[in-house]
Parts: structure tokens; C-alpha cells; sequence
């Protein structure tokens, strides 16, 4: 049975990115016999050049029904002016929405080459590892209402809604759970329950949850302002960390930034399984679309590589071939390779390009 793949590059390096991972899975094809099949589809700005909406209907039922979607990077100050719903990250918000990807998941790890290139001291970050698991279907991010609106007095208001219900808390609180099970089985979870009525919610789900279902995991609670500055202070305090949407998206940068280069860090998106055991999922690199560097052949394709990675071992269960490709990434980074934004005194710079194929040359090592 063949495996679907839609890939939505996006714009800036989404397109750079995305082409060293279609040689990725040409090699899996090859050598593994993946029997992956890709098909392009546009999002973001670019599909609102051509279509005047950031995704077409198309493309949401296509990505509905592949097995697995890999996205680029969406946006760029060419579509700064456009009408807010069609802009961009409207294109990225309406597949997350659309598939039902509430849990994002989001590893923040170390590479042993990389631990230096990281702005806190080496040995705060040397051997880091955490899953930061970022609830992405709701909260203030989709609550309604939402809108800026003309008040009788001349001034103007705006507006969005922080909101959670019972389940939307608890299927996130799950995958927390499950995934620190297969870690060091530990879950912090992350609120503003000394201001937010909804993060005080929040909280007594979590620890509803915990006791009832997962009472053998260590479940402890910071707020989201101090878990910023422990993040910092001492990365390596935290496994698994689970919060809500906007917090998860801040974090998520600073955990990101952390590790040496947001160049590096991947991302999964999933969904709840349906009745035929299928969920929807989407993969796509935490950076975004840098603009200053497109169109160059500079990017660092290995965020949107270990991307494919995760999908290969969440979408298609194939562990091995995930730690195989992650080992690849490991070796080309322990023998020196970088792009510029991970460059270091006395290694090889290289391009997107030739980083696409060292990691294929070692690829082919780790298997002859
Ligand atoms: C992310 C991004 C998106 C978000 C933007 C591009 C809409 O920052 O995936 O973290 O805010 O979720
Ligand atoms: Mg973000």
C-alpha cells in the first residue's frame, strides 16, 4: 500500500526546505521501500497570489485525506498588506482547524555537535531533551468572539477569547501523559491560573486527569510567566511540558532558541484517530519562512528533514526508519557540515543543497 504525502511547501525557504526532503523520501522509496507518494499543493502566500486565498478547499480535502502532510513555512513582508483572513498563516490556522491537529508537539533536543551554538552556556543546554506539547486547535487563538469593533465613543476595541472545554483539556492532558510515559514520566503543565479564570480551569482538569488516568506520572504545575524564566535559568529541569495554545507558541520559540538554532527543530501536528484507526497529522519545521535568506540555497533544511522523520515514526510507525534518519542528521552535523545559520569556527559551510547531500551520503553509510 502506497503512503500519501501532500506537501504544502509555503513560501520563503518552504520551497528549499521542502525539496531536500522530497530526495529524503526518494531515498526511503529507493532503499527501504517506503513506497512514499507526493503530491505539491500551494498555501500561504503563494496560493494567495494565485487563488486569492491562503488554501484552497482542494487543497484542505487533499491534505483531509492524506496520510500525512508536510508543510514549509508560510508568510513574508510581500503579503503584509493583504486582507487579514486571507493572509498567510490564515492558510496554516485553517488546516490545523479544518484536520482537527489539536496536539502539537514540539521536541526541543540538543545535538551534542550544536551545544555551543547555543546563546545560554553549554553546559546548561548539553544533553537537553524536552517535549513541549502545545494544544493548537483552540484557546485564544479560535475562540469567539473575536474582532475589532467601532465603540459609540469614538474609540475603538479589540478583542480575542481565551476559551477551553473539558475535553479539549483532556485529549491534550492524554497525549502529555502517554508521551512521558515513554520519557522520564514526568508532565509539567503550564497556565496563568493567578489571572485567567481559564487558566485556573485548566489547572484542575490537569490534575483531574492525572489522578484519575495517569496516576503514575509526576504531574507538577507552573505558571506560564515563570515557566518563560525557567526555561532560561534551567532548561533541563522539564520533560514534558503540555500548556495551551498561545503559551505553547511562546515557549515553544524560547525552548526552541535554546537548542542552538530554530534551524534545527521539528514539529508534528496530529489528530484524533478516526474509526478506521486514521488520524490526520501535518509536519512542518518550527521556523518560519525567512525571508532574508530565500531564494538562496542558504536555508537549513534539517528542522523540515527531522520533520519527516517524526512522520515517520507518529504517521507511519516505522521507528527504525525515524532513528535511522535522525542518526543521518547526527553524523552530517558530527562531521563538521553547516549552513550559515549554525556555523561554527573551523567547520564546512554549506548550502541547502549540499547539506541535502551529505545527509543522503549518510544515510547510505548507515545501511551499507
Ligand atoms: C507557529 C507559528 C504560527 C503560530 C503562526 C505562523 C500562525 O508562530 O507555528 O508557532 O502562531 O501558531
Ligand atoms: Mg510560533
Amino acid at each position: 500500500m502506497s503512503r500519501n504525502i501532500l506537501i504544502v511547501a509555503g513560501d520563503g525557504i518552504g520551497p528549499e526546505v521542502m525539496g531536500e526532503v522530497e530526495r529524503v523520501i526518494a531515498w526511503f522509496n529507493e532503499n527501504r521501500g517506503f513506497d512514499g507518494v507526493v503530491e505539491n499543493e500551494l498555501v500561504g502566500g503563494s496560493c494567495y497570489d494565485a487563488h486569492g486565498v491562503a488554501v484552497t478547499d482542494e487543497t484542505v480535502e487533499k491534505a483531509k485525506a492524506a496520510d500525512a502532510v508536510m508543510l514549509g513555512a508560510v508568510g513574508g513582508p510581500k503579503w503584509d498588506d493583504v486582507p487579514f483572513e486571507v493572509r498567510p498563516e490564515a492558510g496554516l490556522l485553517r488546516l490545523r482547524k479544518d484536520l482537527g491537529l489539536f496536539a502539537n508537539l514540539r521536541p526541543a533536543i540538543c545535538f551534542p555537535a550544536l551545544a555551543e551554538a547555543s546563546s545560554l552556556k553549554t553546559e546548561l543546554v548539553q544533553g537537553l531533551d524536552i517535549m513541549i506539547v502545545r494544544e493548537l486547535t483552540g484557546g485564544v487563538y479560535f475562540g469567539e468572539p473575536k474582532g475589532i469593533d467601532d465603540l459609540p465613543n469614538g474609540e475603538r476595541r479589540g478583542y480575542d477569547m481565551q476559551v477551553y472545554d473539558t475535553h479539549e483539556i483532556q485529549r491534550i492532558g492524554r497525549v502529555a501523559f502517554d508521551l512521558a510515559k515513554k520519557r522520564d514520566n514526568r508532565v509539567m503543565s503550564v497556565e496563568k491560573r493567578n489571572v485567567m479564570q481559564s487558566g485556573l480551569f485548566w489547572y484542575q482538569e490537569m490534575v483531574k486527569l492525572g489522578a484519575e488516568e495517569f496516576p503514575d506520572v509526576k504531574l507538577e504545575h507552573m505558571l506560564a510567566d515563570n515557566c518563560g524564566m525557567q526555561l532560561v535559568k534551567n532548561p533541563k529541569q522539564f520533560d514534558v511540558i503540555v500548556t495551551d495554545n498561545l503559551f505553547g507558541d511562546m515557549l515553544s520559540d524560547v525552548a526552541a532558541m535554546l537548542t542552538g538554532s530554530l534551524g534545527m527543530l521539528p514539529s508534528a501536528s496530529l489528530g484524533a484517530k478516526d474509526e478506521n484507526g486514521k488520524a490526520c497529522a501535518m509536519y512542518e519545521p518550527v521556523h518560519g519562512s525567512a525571508p532574508d535568506i530565500s531564494g538562496q540555497g542558504l536555508a537549513n533544511p534539517i528542522a523540515t528533514v527531522l520533520s519527516f522523520a517524526m512522520a515517520l515514526r507518529y504517521t507511519f510507525d516505522l521507528g527504525a526508519d525515524a532513528d535511522l534518519l535522525e542518526g543521518a542528521v547526527e553524523d552530517v552535523l558530527a562531521d563538521g557540515y553547516r549552513t550559515g545559520d549554525i556555523m561554527q569556527p573551523g567547520k564546512k559551510q554549506v548550502g541547502t543543497v549540499e547539506m541535502g547531500d551529505a545527509i543522503l551520503t549518510a544515510l547510505t553509510k548507515r545501511t551499507a
